[in-house]
């Protein structure tokens, strides 16, 4: 028998009560979290948002209430009403914030009943995360995942108050678009009134936020939600939250300290404080001493070690002699067992692939021939790291490439790349342990960087083309335009844009636009699109263009990225309060689903395959 609740108002919170309330009358109403039956004593822990309540219903005290607790059962919704009173020194808890309280219930209302949950939401850890994902409301009301979707709000909150006070207008753009090229593929949306044309769900705001600065809005930002269909991570989602603004008549440091502030204010209501101005590195930079575009800075830096070599070492090892060697350290908490040297030998091996060779500088230490090179090797890529050398518990693998290897036609960089790879796959296969891997640590832990001078072409090794590296609207530098490297040396042209990259993870990206149309053109021509292609895809946004477009830049972060890594998970999923599995699921609401006949007919669409 469920109770009517009447004309009752809750009066406190689970969180709220503590030892100076003793002797008030309260009414509290949440979830029976558990739930124990010691005769004519039964005790619910009573759980809301805020925290957690001991009721005790004592027979004596509550004649009618008693006998309602005994049929009450986890996650049960009821309300108390009664008298708070200290608990005897013995009964207190000080894990719990209102651990010296309990309420004495002189009332007790059963306002909902449950079915017996698949997991119990007063439990900590749930292995089963389908079944997290498809009870999601029962998942949701744990208090880590309470703490998780608050810490995204006060830092979405955070980000907003701050953009608002330096003159940002927040400014919604649409939903039903056309598309937007980050390249991911486009969710599209069948439009009924049109017959056999499609919206775009937006993979960015990109272009909006660039005719909003044509339209003189001068600062524009918007928590805005992306769509892309990409195959998916544990840092990717189909429909992801970007802080995305974009600023008119910047330089690339304007919108720096814009994004450097608000991160601060973020961290700060996070309760994590951190420094700014924040490092800056130039791609080519993180290339040659990370081997990857977005550095984990926690980690050593990788040494091109060539210059150590003599040219008879060089010609007995069978190393190239014209192109880098490479010296990666492995941090490790101990040395490796045996068997584990075994496997790291199969793993570099299987990795490297036939053009690469590798040397391990403790196997060179033992031989007579290149022991003193292998101290040459270890000095430099000590000094490098600011090590006096390399301590014996980190692994120093050398990475040569074999005499006569051509390095591919288009990749100047690709060594430094292959070496960058093996070396995260290595620490992390070997060293989990290692504080670099950890999501979360000190303050000082949080390595922040902004990576610049992205080259502006990327090789599509696929389609033997140029293609863009950040999208299709951000600037060359005005010195490769002028100097004609566009046509001359496509590699070598470097790009206005940025990424702010967060211990090993990119937050964000972003660049300074191209502001005139006939750069704008020029720049799609050199993607292989003919002028046809170019004004059928973006003829608005070309239009626009030619009307007295500012010079403007902007970025976008990751607001789920930067929430996953302040709530030290390791999952968007543990973020977003309704997010997608793997294969682009929503497990709750069983989406996507197939539809009726007739929604397809007014669609005037019809199923080649049915799910
Ligand atoms: P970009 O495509 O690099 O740039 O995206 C910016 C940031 O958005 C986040 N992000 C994602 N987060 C979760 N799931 C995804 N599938 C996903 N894809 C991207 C990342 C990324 O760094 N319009 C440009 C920005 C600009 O130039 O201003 C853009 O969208 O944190």
């Amino acid at each position: 028998m469920l109770d009517f609740l009447g004309t009752r108002q809750r009066t406190h919170t689970c969180g709220e009560l503590r030892a100076a309330d003793a002797g008030k009358t309260v009414t509290l109403m949440g979830w029976v979290n558990r739930r124990r039956d010691h005769g004519n004593l039964i005790f619910l822990d009573l759980r809301d948002r805020y925290g957690i309540t001991q009721i005790v219903l004592d027979k004596e005290i509550s004649p009618e209430g008693h006998p309602k607790a005994e049929h009450v059962r986890p996650e049960y919704v009821v309300a108390a009403i009664g008298k708070v009173r200290l608990r005897g020194a013995d009964a207190i808890n000080p894990k719990m914030v209102t651990g010296e309280i309990e309420v004495a219930a002189t009332e007790l209302l059963v306002l909902n009943d449950s079915k017996v949950p698949p997991f119990s939401p007063a439990e900590d850890a749930i292995q089963n995360e389908e079944v997290r994902l498809k009870y999601r409301y029962l998942d949701l009301r744990r208090p880590e995942m309470q703490h998780n979707i608050e810490t995204r709000h006060k830092v979405a909150l955070a980000v907003r108050e701050y953009l608002a006070n330096q003159g940002f207008y927040e400014i919604e753009t649409p939903y039903l678009t056309g598309s937007t090229p980050e390249g991911a593929r486009d969710y599209l949306v069948p439009s009924r009134v049109n017959p056999g044309t499609f919206y775009a769900l937006p993979q960015s705001p990109q272009l909006f936020k660039q005719i909003l600065m044509i339209s003189g809005l001068d600062k524009y930002f918007q928590i805005a939600r992306c769509f892309r269909d990409e195959d998916l991570r544990a840092d990717r989602q189909p429909e992801f939250t970007q802080i995305d603004l974009e600023m008119s008549f910047p330089q690339q440091e304007t919108v720096f300290k814009v994004v450097e502030g608000f991160l601060k204010a973020a961290f700060e209501v996070a309760g994590e404080k951190i420094d700014t101005p924040f490092p800056r590195m130039t791609y080519d930079e993180a290339i040659r001493l990370y081997g990857i575009d977005k550095p984990d800075q926690r980690l050593p830096p990788m040494t091109d070690i060539r210059d150590v070599f003599s040219a008879e070492e060089l010609g007995s090892l069978k190393i190239e002699p014209g192109l880098p060697i490479v010296a990666i350290v492995i941090p490790g908490k101990q040395g490796m067992s045996n068997t584990q040297k075994k496997v790291f030998g199969q793993e570099i091996n299987a990795a490297v692939g036939p053009d690469l060779a590798w040397l391990d500088v403790e196997r060179l230490e033992k031989s007579a021939e290149y022991s003193a090179l292998a101290g040459r090797i270890d000095a430099a890529a000590g000094k490098n790291c600011g090590l006096a050398r390399v301590e014996p518990e980190n692994r120093l693998i050398v990475l040569s490439p074999r005499i006569g290897t051509e390095p591919p036609a288009k990749d100047r960089l690709w060594l430094y790349k292959k070496a960058g790879q093996l070396r995260l796959d290595l620490a992390k296969r070997f060293q989990d342990e290692h504080r670099a891997f950890e999501k979360k640590g000190n303050a000082d832990d949080y390595k922040f960087l902004w990576v610049t001078d992205f080259p502006f072409f990327e090789w599509d090794e696929e389609k033997k083309t140029w293609t863009f590296a950040h999208h299709p609207f951000t600037s060359p530098h005005e010195d490769d335009l002028i100097a004609g490297r566009m046509e001359s040396d496509p590699e070598a042209v470097r790009s206005l844009a940025y990424d702010i990259v967060l211990n090993g993870l990119e937050l964000g990206s972003g660049s300074i636009r191209i502001h005139r149309q006939d750069v704008q053109s020029q720049i799609f021509r050199a993607l292989g699109m003919s002028d046809e292609e170019a004004k059928a895809r973006f003829g608005f946004f070309l239009e626009a263009l030619q009307y007295g477009t500012p010079p403007h830049g902007g970025i976008a972060l990751g607001l789920d990225r930067i929430v996953m890594i302040l709530t030290g998970t390791a999952s968007l999923r543990e973020v977003i309060a309704f997010p997608k599995t793997a294969k682009a699921i929503d497990l709750m609401v069983d989406a996507p689903s197939a539809v009726r006949d007739e929604q397809l007919k007014e669609l005037h669409i019809r199923p080649v395959t049915r799910s």
